[in-house]
């Protein structure tokens, strides 16, 4: 999955935004963007002359979608509508997205920090599950209709999607696209690690960290498939009994509790994997918590994110604490260190198959299920990420397309306005306070000049009084 595999529209947004590329071949129209109501004005307004003059599907398809307009805080992802139905390429299907998965890097990628994201403007969204609207020429095992999930590295996050076909794979029967949205970023992260790095079996001691998160789930899940396997997981309390009923054996709060002395106290050698997503100084503790031949495979940087927006010091922090060892204190250890980043692995379309091919059984066998935290429409998207990003996802946030009822769309106004007045407020009173600072400033001058002035009268009056004298 590089690049020049990202979904066709998408594709055209990053190249109308880099106005020197040389077009290869000659492209439908690129889309245009425009905001939602605009767009449905001008769609209520025109529809006569549209039939009348026969204008090709292709231009008067519009489509939804989520842009990233800049680097920042929730509202920097917009909802905008698109035009122009997107060209296929030969090998490519045109999907019809019904739900997205909401992923950290998502979280990660708004602040500016992920690197497998083109910079914006630009679609994020790394998988969706949808229906096959249109197949490409060269497709030959898929077809209009199939229900399919996507892994794509970004450009999901929207009503269709033109996306190459060996990057979908068929929806099992009585999988709902919600879950199917939730699988494959979390699942084939999980299971790589677990087994392709990790060996994991029985008997063995997993730390699996945000154990009530996303990967954190799929990766319990997993490890309940061999025998006898202790999960140590931590997350914050108030998730503590949803995952030790999903399999966690030993659940820690690692914001009150110190996290490598409570895995010590149950198992004071150590343990045989652990993953980890948090990076900097966790790392290296996460090292040091191995048994003799641990494996540790780190794949997240999760504590460079503090705040909505992007916090340098965090980011500073965690470069700073890096971990990095010499190969000989390894090998004296016994130890295993490695890294995993599914975005990277968007080239290996036949490693990533068989790995979902395994996952998917594993679905069939009812051994794995996805957890849906919450699902929430397009225009929800910064609530979407503020649930997790403010730690209170129980398992997958997901987006639906599914159009809004108008009930609610009048809610969402009336939050947003809400939201607006508040901003609004809080300007004033900020505004306020720097007045008053400003007006306490000038009597504090004031009350200072005042016994300068008195000095001044006194000399003067001294002056006088010489004078006089004289
Ligand atoms: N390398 C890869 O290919 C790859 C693929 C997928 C995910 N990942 C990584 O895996 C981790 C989990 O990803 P996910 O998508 O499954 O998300 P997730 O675990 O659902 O993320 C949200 C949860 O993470 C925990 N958390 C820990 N540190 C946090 C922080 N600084 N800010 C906010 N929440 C924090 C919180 O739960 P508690 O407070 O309950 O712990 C929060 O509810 C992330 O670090 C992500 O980057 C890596």
């Amino acid at each position: 999955m590089s690049g020049e595999d990202a979904p066709a529209q998408q594709q055209n947004a990053v190249d109308q935004k880099q106005e020197t590329k040389p077009a290869e071949e000659p492209k439908a129209e690129p889309p245009k963007t425009e905001s939602a109501p605009a767009a449905a004005a001008e769609a209520a307004a025109t529809p006569a002359a549209t039939t009348a003059e026969k204008v090709p599907e292709e231009e008067t398809f519009t489509y939804r979608a989520l842009v990233l307009t800049g680097y920042g805080g929730y509202d920097k992802v917009k909802l905008q509508v698109k035009k122009g139905k997107p060209a296929l390429k030969a090998g490519e299907v045109l999907v019809r997205v019904k739900a997205c998965g909401l992923n950290f890097a998502d979280l990660m990628a708004r602040q500016g920090l992920y690197d497998r994201l083109p910079s914006p403007p630009v679609t994020p969204g790394m998988e969706c599950s949808g229906v096959v609207e249109a197949v490409g020429e060269e497709v030959t095992d898929r077809k209009v209709g199939d229900r399919v999930m996507v892994l794509n590295r970004f450009g999901l996050w929207q009503e269709v999607a033109a996306v190459p076909a060996s990057h979908t794979f068929l929806i099992p029967e009585g999988m709902s696209f919600e879950e199917a949205a939730a699988l494959p970023v979390n699942y084939i992260t999980a299971y790589m690690m677990l087994f392709d790095f990790g060996n994991l079996r029985p008997n063995q001691s997993v730390l699996v960290h945000a154990a009530a998160g996303g990967v954190g789930i799929a990766a319990t899940q997993l490890c309940k498939t061999v025998k006898d396997v202790t999960v140590f997981g931590t997350a914050s309390a108030s998730k503590h009994e949803t995952i030790s009923q999903g399999g966690v054996t030993h659940a820690i709060d690692y914001r009150t509790k110190d996290y490598v002395e409570e895995v010590r106290k149950i198992s004071p050698k150590g343990l045989d994997i652990i993953l980890d997503p948090l990076g900097g100084s966790d790392t290296h503790k996460a090292y040091n918590l191995l048994k003799p031949m641990g494996k540790l495979i780190t794949y997240g940087a999760a504590n460079m994110l503090a705040g909505q927006k992007k916090n340098l010091i965090a980011v500073a922090k965690n470069w700073y604490h890096q971990f990095s060892i010499h190969t000989l204190s390894l090998i004296q250890g016994n130890k295993s260190v490695c890294g995993f980043h599914l975005g990277y692995l968007d080239g290996e379309t036949e490693l990533i198959s068989q790995v979902m091919s395994t996952v998917l059984d594993l679905y069939k066998q009812g051994k794995i299920k996805p957890r849906i935290d919450s699902t929430w429409h397009l225009e929800q998207v910064g609530d979407a990420m503020r649930k997790m990003q403010e730690r209170n996802n129980i398992g997958k946030v997901i987006l639906t397309t599914e159009p809004m009822p108008e009930e609610e769309k009048k809610e969402e106004a009336k939050k947003e306005d809400k939201k607006e007045d508040k901003k609004k407020e809080d300007k004033k009173k900020e505004d306020k306070k720097k007045d008053d600072g400003k007006k306490e400033e000038k009597k504090d001058d004031k009350k200072k000049e005042e016994p300068k002035k008195e000095e001044k009268k006194e000399e003067e009056k001294k002056e006088e009084a010489k004078k006089e004298e004289k």
